[in-house]
């Protein structure tokens, strides 16, 4: 028997409840791993308050991530004792994920852990994280340099803004922060942005075109905002869109795209294939400032998951959060 939360839904309604849970009730997998560390994510926050349709199969272990050690393994390229990242795949949403204290998978799902990170950091970063890089990789791949101009990060106090921040200007770009926490600028420019501005500013409707400011962006709130990004994204530039913290619709033109040739960047984590994974893993081992994570970082044990996961949907909680698996278990 291990510690786990498990969503329920039946005629007592929707509830997440920490309880045991027996090795039997995982399900398939080639590989076990002791889940060391794991993390909240916007899509466990839905998932444990049930306020989007995320679980899929009830009931079931919630959290699309997590960091631990294989225990057992019938896969070739996993044995007991590697130190293994998993993030995506519908583990968390159809498939049990790692908001407990063991996990089993397919091992062609996991990653290895980059030597330069603990699998505490590992899931400091956690999905908002490595999908952060995606979107650097996608605007590096676009041929979007410094010179360029600066990048807007949207959703700039959430983890996938605080990584993106840290990443951007640590390759040298300058980056906008757009928050609706000014009270924050600080912090925000301690991860280091240029400069912040209020996300007023781009979520309301706007027009079909705008100054054009952005060399690129970092999109993680949808709706007007990403609209409005697009709109006044500079000339053969791009926008990333990963995101819809601000809402699910698109309330655009073409205008930007057939006028100002701008790209827009479709990012999925949950599906994205191993190599395209293992490379951003790699760019968050060799480009990311670790002292910087520690600082958008807050710790909870598993006891405190459900109540932070539904802090999280109020749009308060700033960074990441890491939830220690063991802790008052071991
Ligand atoms: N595509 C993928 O594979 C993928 C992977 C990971 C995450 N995501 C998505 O990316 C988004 C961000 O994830 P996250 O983990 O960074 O979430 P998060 O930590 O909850 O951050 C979201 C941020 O968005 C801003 N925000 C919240 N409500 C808003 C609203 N109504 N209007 C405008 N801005 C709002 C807030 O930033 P400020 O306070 O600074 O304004 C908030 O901190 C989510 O929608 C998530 O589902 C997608």
């Amino acid at each position: 028997m291990f510690k786990g939360i498990l969503v329920h839904k039946d005629e007592a309604g929707y509830r997440a409840t920490l309880q045991d849970i027996d090795e039997t009730q995982l399900g398939d997998g080639d590989v076990t791993v002791r889940v060391e560390w794991s993390t909240l994510n916007y899509k466990d926050g839905l998932a444990i308050t049930g306020k989007s349709p995320v679980v899929r199969r009830f009931p079931l272990v919630p959290g699309i991530d997590f960091a631990g050690t294989v225990t057992h393994s019938s896969h070739a390229a996993w044995k007991p004792g590697d130190k293994v990242i998993l993030n995506g795949w519908g583990v968390g949403e159809s498939h049990h994920g790692g908001l407990a204290q063991t996990a089993r998978v397919s091992g062609d799902w996991l990653v290895a852990l980059p030597a330069a990170f603990s699998t505490r950091q590992a899931m400091a970063i956690g999905t908002a994280g490595y999908t952060a890089m995606l979107c650097v990789l996608a605007l590096e791949k676009h041929g979007i340099r410094p010179a360029d101009g600066e990048i807007l990060v949207t959703g700039a106090n959430g983890g996938v803004g605080g990584v993106a921040i840290a990443l951007l200007a640590g390759l040298g770009y300058s980056v906008v922060a757009s928050t609706g926490r000014l009270a924050e600028s600080d912090y925000l420019q301690s991860l280091g942005a240029a400069r912040v501005i209020d996300r007023a500013e781009l979520s309301a409707p706007g027009k079909p075109l705008g100054k054009e400011r952005w060399a690129g962006v970092v999109d993680a709130v949808g709706s007007h905002t990403l609209a409005n990004a697009c709109a006044t994204t500079k000339y053969r530039g791009a926008v990333t869109a990963c995101g819809l913290a601000g809402g699910m619709d698109f309330p655009a033109s073409v205008a930007p795209f057939i006028l100002r040739a701008i790209t827009l960047y479709g990012i999925d984590s949950v599906m994205a294939p191993l190599p395209l994974r293992q490379q951003a893993w790699q760019r968050l081992a060799r480009d990311l400032d670790i002292a910087k994570l520690e600082t958008i970082t807050r710790e909870i044990g598993l006891a405190d998951a459900i109540a932070v996961g539904t802090e999280l949907l109020s749009g308060t909680v700033r960074g990441r959060v890491v939830v220690d698996m063991q802790r008052g278990y071991s």
